[in-house]
């Protein structure tokens, strides 16, 4: 495994509309995307741009993450942290069939198989007890893809 540039923070809130608002208002956020469903992981997602190294808008995200009706996992998240709280974080690898076996190799979970993600790539997440403590999700990049 190569570590890759992290692409993302995943942030579980029960309520996108009021995290965008504590973005933008506390944070000084300039660049906060429309949210939108992602209705195969079961959630409404919104991305921040965080600006990079050169002061372009192309950091790190953070992925504002509520549930939709009928996510358990997300909801039992949220009982257990009401205010919200950082759920993932994300790192880019160029090959996500290639990154899955290398974590398979090294007796890592991985959770499921490749699948379309938030950005539209192939993601999986890795089971935070083999990672740390952190849920990690991984995400295939393709070469010369913008961030
Ligand atoms: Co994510």
């Amino acid at each position: 495994m190569k570590l890759g540039r992290l692409n993302h923070i995943g942030v579980a809130t029960p309520s996108i509309a009021d995290s965008i608002v504590f973005y933008r208002d506390v944070m000084g956020a300039t660049k906060i995307h429309a949210p939108f469903d992602l209705p195969e992981q079961g959630v409404k997602v919104c991305f921040v741009d965080t600006p990079g190294a050169d002061g372009a808008m192309n950091g790190t995200q953070i992925e504002l993450i509520e549930p939709l009706p009928g996510n358990a996992s997300i909801a039992a998240f949220l009982e257990k942290n009401p205010a919200g709280g950082q759920h993932h974080v994300c790192y880019e690898v160029p090959d996500i069939h290639a990154a899955k076996a290398e974590f398979e190799a090294m007796g890592k979970r991985v959770l499921g198989l490749p699948r379309i993600g938030a950005h539209g790539t192939l993601i999986f997440f890795v089971h935070p007890k083999d990672m740390q403590g952190i849920l990690t999700e991984i995400m295939e990049v393709g070469v010369g893809l913008e961030h």
